[in-house]
Protein backbone atom coordinates (compact mmCIF):
# COMPACT_ATOMS: atom_id res chain seq x y z
CA UNK A 1 0.00 0.00 0.00
CA UNK A 2 0.91 3.38 -0.66
CA UNK A 3 2.40 5.52 2.02
CA UNK A 4 -0.25 6.98 4.52
CA UNK A 5 -1.34 10.41 3.66
CA UNK A 6 -1.71 12.20 6.98
CA UNK A 7 -3.96 16.03 7.71
CA UNK A 8 -0.72 17.47 8.66
CA UNK A 9 3.32 16.82 8.79
CA UNK A 10 5.49 18.96 10.21
CA UNK A 11 8.22 20.63 7.97
CA UNK A 12 11.66 20.07 9.99
CA UNK A 13 14.01 22.94 9.23
CA UNK A 14 17.40 21.14 7.65
CA UNK A 15 19.15 19.35 11.25
CA UNK A 16 22.08 20.66 10.06
CA UNK A 17 20.91 24.24 10.76
CA UNK A 18 19.96 23.41 14.10
CA UNK A 19 23.23 22.70 15.63
CA UNK A 20 24.69 25.63 15.79
CA UNK A 21 21.44 26.94 18.09
CA UNK A 22 21.91 24.08 20.36
CA UNK A 23 26.20 24.81 20.28
CA UNK A 24 24.77 28.47 21.03
CA UNK A 25 22.75 26.93 24.16
CA UNK A 26 25.28 25.10 25.26
CA UNK A 27 27.45 27.20 25.31
CA UNK A 28 25.28 29.94 26.91
CA UNK A 29 24.14 27.31 29.73
CA UNK A 30 20.86 29.26 29.60
CA UNK A 31 18.30 26.59 29.13
CA UNK A 32 14.94 28.76 30.10
CA UNK A 33 13.67 31.61 31.86
CA UNK A 34 13.38 34.54 29.20
CA UNK A 35 16.77 33.42 27.47
CA UNK A 36 18.77 35.11 24.75
CA UNK A 37 16.65 33.08 21.89
CA UNK A 38 13.66 33.61 23.70
CA UNK A 39 14.32 37.00 23.88
CA UNK A 40 15.08 37.13 19.73
CA UNK A 41 12.30 35.08 18.76
CA UNK A 42 10.21 37.49 20.90
CA UNK A 43 11.39 40.03 18.51
CA UNK A 44 11.44 38.87 15.39
CA UNK A 45 7.85 37.43 15.62
CA UNK A 46 6.97 40.94 16.61
CA UNK A 47 8.43 42.47 13.13
CA UNK A 48 7.02 39.72 11.31
CA UNK A 49 3.63 39.21 12.44
CA UNK A 50 3.36 43.14 12.24
CA UNK A 51 2.57 43.58 16.39
CA UNK A 52 3.27 45.50 18.85
CA UNK A 53 4.20 42.93 22.11
CA UNK A 54 4.21 39.50 22.20
CA UNK A 55 4.71 36.49 24.82
CA UNK A 56 5.84 33.70 24.22
CA UNK A 57 4.11 30.49 25.81
CA UNK A 58 4.84 26.77 26.47
CA UNK A 59 1.72 26.33 24.76
CA UNK A 60 -1.23 27.85 23.74
CA UNK A 61 -3.91 26.34 25.79
CA UNK A 62 -1.94 27.86 28.92
CA UNK A 63 -1.82 31.30 26.51
CA UNK A 64 -5.96 30.85 26.52
CA UNK A 65 -5.55 30.20 30.39
CA UNK A 66 -3.43 33.14 30.68
CA UNK A 67 -5.16 35.69 29.03
CA UNK A 68 -7.99 35.16 30.77
CA UNK A 69 -6.10 35.79 33.76
CA UNK A 70 -4.62 39.21 32.26
CA UNK A 71 -7.62 40.77 31.88
CA UNK A 72 -8.93 39.57 34.96
CA UNK A 73 -11.87 37.89 33.22
CA UNK A 74 -15.10 36.02 35.48
CA UNK A 75 -18.91 35.43 34.81
CA UNK A 76 -19.83 34.53 31.41
CA UNK A 77 -18.26 34.83 28.01
CA UNK A 78 -19.50 34.29 24.88
CA UNK A 79 -17.61 31.91 22.40
CA UNK A 80 -17.75 29.52 19.31
CA UNK A 81 -18.86 26.06 20.01
CA UNK A 82 -17.12 25.00 16.29
CA UNK A 83 -13.38 25.35 17.37
CA UNK A 84 -10.61 22.76 19.14
CA UNK A 85 -11.88 21.90 22.54
CA UNK A 86 -8.90 24.08 24.25
CA UNK A 87 -11.14 27.09 23.45
CA UNK A 88 -13.96 26.05 25.89
CA UNK A 89 -11.42 24.21 28.36
CA UNK A 90 -9.56 28.18 28.78
CA UNK A 91 -12.98 29.26 30.15
CA UNK A 92 -13.76 26.47 32.05
CA UNK A 93 -9.93 26.38 34.19
CA UNK A 94 -10.84 29.95 34.64
CA UNK A 95 -14.39 28.90 36.47
CA UNK A 96 -16.05 30.90 33.99
CA UNK A 97 -19.17 29.95 32.49
CA UNK A 98 -19.06 29.63 28.31
CA UNK A 99 -22.12 30.55 26.76
CA UNK A 100 -21.85 29.00 23.50
CA UNK A 101 -23.59 31.67 20.28
CA UNK A 102 -24.20 30.35 16.59
CA UNK A 103 -21.78 30.41 13.85
CA UNK A 104 -22.38 32.27 10.57
CA UNK A 105 -22.40 30.06 7.35
CA UNK A 106 -19.70 31.31 4.89
CA UNK A 107 -16.84 31.50 6.86
CA UNK A 108 -17.94 29.28 10.39
CA UNK A 109 -16.87 31.76 12.94
CA UNK A 110 -18.65 32.99 15.39
CA UNK A 111 -22.02 35.04 13.79
CA UNK A 112 -21.82 38.77 15.17
CA UNK A 113 -25.44 38.98 14.47
CA UNK A 114 -26.50 36.29 17.08
CA UNK A 115 -23.82 37.87 19.96
CA UNK A 116 -26.30 40.49 21.50
CA UNK A 117 -29.08 38.37 22.84
CA UNK A 118 -27.07 35.94 24.81
CA UNK A 119 -25.31 39.19 26.35
CA UNK A 120 -26.38 38.85 30.28
CA UNK A 121 -25.14 41.52 33.23
CA UNK A 122 -22.79 38.63 34.14
CA UNK A 123 -21.22 38.51 30.56
CA UNK A 124 -17.65 40.14 31.00
CA UNK A 125 -16.16 38.97 27.36
CA UNK A 126 -16.27 37.82 23.93
CA UNK A 127 -13.64 34.88 22.67
CA UNK A 128 -14.34 34.28 19.38
CA UNK A 129 -11.85 32.14 16.99
CA UNK A 130 -10.64 32.82 13.50
CA UNK A 131 -11.99 29.54 12.58
CA UNK A 132 -8.86 27.73 9.69
CA UNK A 133 -7.61 31.46 9.77
CA UNK A 134 -10.07 33.16 7.85
CA UNK A 135 -10.77 36.48 10.05
CA UNK A 136 -13.84 37.16 11.92
CA UNK A 137 -16.19 39.85 11.31
CA UNK A 138 -13.75 41.57 13.77
CA UNK A 139 -15.01 45.33 13.39
CA UNK A 140 -18.87 44.88 14.22
CA UNK A 141 -17.90 42.26 17.22
CA UNK A 142 -15.82 45.01 18.66
CA UNK A 143 -18.50 47.55 18.47
CA UNK A 144 -20.78 45.12 20.29
CA UNK A 145 -18.20 44.56 22.70
CA UNK A 146 -17.95 48.65 23.20
CA UNK A 147 -21.31 49.25 23.15
CA UNK A 148 -21.84 46.78 26.07
CA UNK A 149 -18.32 47.03 27.81
CA UNK A 150 -16.91 43.74 26.96
CA UNK A 151 -13.19 42.46 26.58
CA UNK A 152 -12.60 40.43 23.19
CA UNK A 153 -9.84 37.37 23.34
CA UNK A 154 -9.21 36.10 20.10
CA UNK A 155 -8.77 32.56 19.52
CA UNK A 156 -5.79 32.92 16.81
CA UNK A 157 -4.61 29.45 16.74
CA UNK A 158 -5.09 29.27 13.53
CA UNK A 159 -4.13 32.55 11.89
CA UNK A 160 -0.63 32.78 12.55
CA UNK A 161 0.56 35.70 9.19
CA UNK A 162 -2.94 36.59 8.75
CA UNK A 163 -3.93 39.84 7.57
CA UNK A 164 -7.10 42.00 6.59
CA UNK A 165 -6.42 45.01 4.83
CA UNK A 166 -2.56 44.63 5.40
CA UNK A 167 -3.00 44.40 9.37
CA UNK A 168 -2.97 41.45 11.18
CA UNK A 169 -5.94 40.14 12.53
CA UNK A 170 -3.46 40.19 16.28
CA UNK A 171 -4.15 43.35 16.29
CA UNK A 172 -7.91 43.39 17.06
CA UNK A 173 -9.02 42.78 20.16
CA UNK A 174 -7.79 43.16 23.61
CA UNK A 175 -5.66 40.16 23.40
CA UNK A 176 -5.07 37.78 20.71
CA UNK A 177 -3.54 34.09 21.46
CA UNK A 178 -1.25 31.67 19.05
CA UNK A 179 -0.47 28.29 18.92
CA UNK A 180 2.93 26.87 17.84
CA UNK A 181 2.58 22.83 18.03
CA UNK A 182 3.53 20.94 16.07
CA UNK A 183 0.56 20.51 13.33
CA UNK A 184 0.45 24.55 13.17
CA UNK A 185 1.97 26.33 10.04
CA UNK A 186 4.69 27.97 12.49
CA UNK A 187 6.02 25.88 15.12
CA UNK A 188 8.21 25.54 18.08
CA UNK A 189 7.19 21.79 18.12
CA UNK A 190 4.67 23.09 21.72
CA UNK A 191 4.04 26.48 22.28
CA UNK A 192 1.60 29.70 22.04
CA UNK A 193 1.68 33.10 22.33
CA UNK A 194 -0.06 35.89 23.66
CA UNK A 195 -0.17 39.17 21.25
CA UNK A 196 -0.98 42.60 23.52
CA UNK A 197 -0.84 46.52 22.58
CA UNK A 198 0.99 47.77 26.05
CA UNK A 199 4.28 47.26 27.39
CA UNK A 200 2.34 46.80 30.71
CA UNK A 201 0.06 44.10 29.43
CA UNK A 202 3.34 42.91 28.45
CA UNK A 203 5.25 42.91 31.51
CA UNK A 204 1.92 41.52 33.23
CA UNK A 205 1.43 38.79 31.24
CA UNK A 206 5.23 37.93 31.28
CA UNK A 207 4.94 37.71 34.78
CA UNK A 208 1.47 35.52 35.09
CA UNK A 209 3.54 33.04 32.76
CA UNK A 210 6.52 32.65 35.43
CA UNK A 211 4.45 31.77 38.60
CA UNK A 212 3.15 35.39 39.18
CA UNK A 213 6.91 36.49 40.20
CA UNK A 214 7.71 40.36 39.69
CA UNK A 215 11.08 40.87 39.94
CA UNK A 216 13.24 38.30 42.62
CA UNK A 217 10.85 38.48 45.48
CA UNK A 218 7.56 39.76 44.90
CA UNK A 219 5.04 37.31 43.66
CA UNK A 220 2.02 39.73 42.97
CA UNK A 221 -0.88 36.89 41.54
CA UNK A 222 -0.50 33.19 41.61
CA UNK A 223 0.82 32.64 37.93
CA UNK A 224 1.38 29.54 36.56
CA UNK A 225 4.86 28.11 34.71
CA UNK A 226 4.44 28.57 30.89
CA UNK A 227 6.98 29.36 29.67
CA UNK A 228 9.16 28.55 26.48
CA UNK A 229 12.45 27.00 26.76
CA UNK A 230 15.22 28.15 24.96
CA UNK A 231 15.50 24.52 22.53
CA UNK A 232 11.65 25.62 21.35
CA UNK A 233 13.23 29.19 20.72
CA UNK A 234 15.76 28.05 18.97
CA UNK A 235 13.02 25.70 16.28
CA UNK A 236 11.11 28.70 16.17
CA UNK A 237 13.91 31.03 15.04
CA UNK A 238 14.74 29.02 12.47
CA UNK A 239 11.29 27.88 11.06
CA UNK A 240 10.16 31.82 11.44
CA UNK A 241 13.39 31.48 8.23
CA UNK A 242 11.65 29.44 5.89
CA UNK A 243 8.02 30.53 7.22
CA UNK A 244 6.92 32.49 3.34
CA UNK A 245 8.38 29.66 1.55
CA UNK A 246 5.60 27.62 3.57
CA UNK A 247 2.67 30.12 2.75
CA UNK A 248 3.92 29.84 -0.84
CA UNK A 249 3.74 26.21 -0.68
CA UNK A 250 0.24 25.81 1.02
CA UNK A 251 -1.69 28.33 -1.00
CA UNK A 252 -0.65 26.33 -4.30
CA UNK A 253 -1.98 23.34 -2.62
CA UNK A 254 -4.94 25.47 -1.84
CA UNK A 255 -5.60 26.36 -5.31
CA UNK A 256 -4.79 23.13 -7.11
CA UNK A 257 -7.74 21.31 -4.19
CA UNK A 258 -9.84 24.27 -5.56
CA UNK A 259 -9.70 23.89 -8.70
CA UNK A 260 -9.99 20.34 -8.77
CA UNK A 261 -13.14 20.29 -6.76
CA UNK A 262 -14.68 23.06 -7.94
CA UNK A 263 -16.88 20.94 -10.18
CA UNK A 264 -18.08 18.37 -7.93
CA UNK A 265 -21.47 18.65 -7.12
CA UNK A 266 -22.38 18.55 -3.19
CA UNK A 267 -18.34 20.15 -2.21
CA UNK A 268 -18.02 23.09 -0.97
CA UNK A 269 -14.69 24.97 0.43
CA UNK A 270 -14.25 28.58 1.30
CA UNK A 271 -13.08 30.72 -1.08
CA UNK A 272 -10.51 33.37 0.13
CA UNK A 273 -12.23 36.32 1.29
CA UNK A 274 -11.57 40.15 -0.30
CA UNK A 275 -8.39 42.12 1.40
CA UNK A 276 -7.12 39.26 3.58
CA UNK A 277 -3.34 37.87 3.55
CA UNK A 278 -4.43 34.07 4.02
CA UNK A 279 -2.20 32.17 5.97
CA UNK A 280 -4.04 28.20 4.36
CA UNK A 281 -3.53 26.44 7.69
CA UNK A 282 -6.29 24.15 6.71
CA UNK A 283 -8.42 22.99 3.54
CA UNK A 284 -11.92 21.96 4.98
CA UNK A 285 -14.49 20.98 2.35
CA UNK A 286 -18.42 20.46 3.24
CA UNK A 287 -20.00 17.30 2.10
CA UNK A 288 -23.67 18.06 0.89
CA UNK A 289 -24.87 14.49 1.11
CA UNK A 290 -28.03 14.54 -1.02
CA UNK A 291 -25.79 16.21 -4.03
CA UNK A 292 -22.58 14.57 -3.34
CA UNK A 293 -24.39 11.30 -2.97
CA UNK A 294 -22.55 10.24 0.60
CA UNK A 295 -22.14 11.40 3.98
CA UNK A 296 -19.03 13.12 5.14
CA UNK A 297 -18.34 9.72 7.30
CA UNK A 298 -18.84 7.88 4.72
CA UNK A 299 -16.51 9.81 2.68
CA UNK A 300 -13.84 10.21 5.57
CA UNK A 301 -14.36 6.37 5.79
CA UNK A 302 -13.33 5.80 2.22
CA UNK A 303 -10.04 7.66 2.40
CA UNK A 304 -9.34 5.96 5.29
CA UNK A 305 -9.14 2.69 3.58
CA UNK A 306 -7.61 4.36 0.96
CA UNK A 307 -4.59 5.37 3.20
CA UNK A 308 -5.56 8.85 3.28
CA UNK A 309 -6.54 10.49 6.64
CA UNK A 310 -8.63 13.58 6.45
CA UNK A 311 -10.05 14.95 9.98
CA UNK A 312 -13.39 15.79 11.18
CA UNK A 313 -12.55 19.59 12.53
CA UNK A 314 -14.32 20.18 14.74
CA UNK A 315 -16.44 17.48 15.20
CA UNK A 316 -18.10 16.96 17.69
CA UNK A 317 -18.86 20.26 18.44
CA UNK A 318 -17.80 21.42 22.05
CA UNK A 319 -21.14 21.69 23.35
CA UNK A 320 -21.94 17.64 22.70
CA UNK A 321 -18.79 17.04 24.95
CA UNK A 322 -19.26 15.77 28.04
CA UNK A 323 -18.87 18.91 29.99
CA UNK A 324 -20.32 20.97 28.25
CA UNK A 325 -23.26 19.59 26.68
CA UNK A 326 -25.90 20.26 29.75
CA UNK A 327 -25.19 24.09 29.74
CA UNK A 328 -28.34 25.79 28.46
CA UNK A 329 -26.59 27.43 24.89
CA UNK A 330 -25.51 23.81 24.43
CA UNK A 331 -29.25 23.26 22.98
CA UNK A 332 -29.06 22.08 19.30
CA UNK A 333 -31.65 24.69 18.80
CA UNK A 334 -29.27 27.37 19.41
CA UNK A 335 -26.60 25.93 17.78
CA UNK A 336 -28.17 24.68 14.24
CA UNK A 337 -25.89 26.14 11.85
CA UNK A 338 -22.56 24.54 13.68
CA UNK A 339 -24.23 21.35 14.53
CA UNK A 340 -24.97 20.97 10.92
CA UNK A 341 -21.52 22.13 9.82
CA UNK A 342 -20.12 19.43 12.53
CA UNK A 343 -21.49 17.16 10.42
CA UNK A 344 -20.80 18.16 7.20
CA UNK A 345 -16.92 19.47 7.36
CA UNK A 346 -13.90 17.66 6.45
CA UNK A 347 -10.39 18.82 6.61
CA UNK A 348 -8.20 17.15 3.82
CA UNK A 349 -4.51 16.76 3.94
CA UNK A 350 -2.11 20.04 3.77
CA UNK A 351 1.20 20.75 4.26
CA UNK A 352 4.33 22.00 2.93
CA UNK A 353 5.60 18.73 1.30
CA UNK A 354 2.23 17.62 0.32
CA UNK A 355 3.41 16.37 -3.61
CA UNK A 356 0.83 17.13 -6.60
CA UNK A 357 0.14 13.05 -7.18
CA UNK A 358 -0.50 12.73 -3.51
CA UNK A 359 -3.16 15.79 -4.01
CA UNK A 360 -4.16 14.22 -7.02
CA UNK A 361 -4.72 10.40 -5.37
CA UNK A 362 -7.26 12.51 -2.87
CA UNK A 363 -9.24 14.02 -5.20
CA UNK A 364 -9.13 10.81 -7.70
CA UNK A 365 -10.85 8.85 -4.46
CA UNK A 366 -13.30 11.70 -3.81
CA UNK A 367 -14.54 12.35 -7.42
CA UNK A 368 -15.19 8.08 -7.73
CA UNK A 369 -17.61 8.55 -4.86
CA UNK A 370 -19.35 11.61 -6.49
CA UNK A 371 -22.84 11.14 -7.92
CA UNK A 372 -22.40 13.93 -10.48
CA UNK A 373 -18.95 14.61 -11.67
CA UNK A 374 -18.88 17.05 -14.01
CA UNK A 375 -15.49 17.06 -15.41
CA UNK A 376 -13.30 13.80 -14.44
C1 LIG B 1 -8.45 26.86 17.89
C2 LIG B 1 -7.42 26.31 18.82
N1 LIG B 1 -7.32 26.82 20.06
C3 LIG B 1 -6.42 26.38 20.94
C4 LIG B 1 -5.53 25.37 20.61
C5 LIG B 1 -4.60 24.87 21.67
O1 LIG B 1 -3.27 25.11 21.35
P1 LIG B 1 -2.12 24.17 21.95
O2 LIG B 1 -2.24 22.84 21.32
O3 LIG B 1 -0.86 24.90 21.54
O4 LIG B 1 -2.28 24.13 23.42
C6 LIG B 1 -5.60 24.79 19.32
C7 LIG B 1 -4.73 23.73 18.83
O5 LIG B 1 -4.02 22.99 19.27
C8 LIG B 1 -6.57 25.26 18.42
O6 LIG B 1 -6.69 24.71 17.20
Amino acid sequence: MNKPITVTQPCLPPLDEFIPYLQQIWDNKWLTNNGPLHQQLEQELAEYLGVKYISLFSNGTLALISALQALNITGEVITTPFSFVATTHSLWWNKITPVFVDIEPEYLNLDPAKIEAAITPNTTAIMPVHVYGNPCRMNEIQEIADRHGLKVIYDAAHAFGVKKDDVSVLNYGDLSVLSFHATKVFSTIEGGAIICHTEEMKHHIDNLKNFGFRGELVVEEPGINAKLNEVQAAYGLLQLKYIDGFFVKRKAITEHYREMLKDIQGIRFLPDMEGVTHGYSYFPILIDQDQYGKSRDELYDILKENNIFARRYFYPLISNFEPYRELPSAELKNLSIANRVADEVLCLPIYVELEIEEIMKIIAVIKSQAKVNIKT
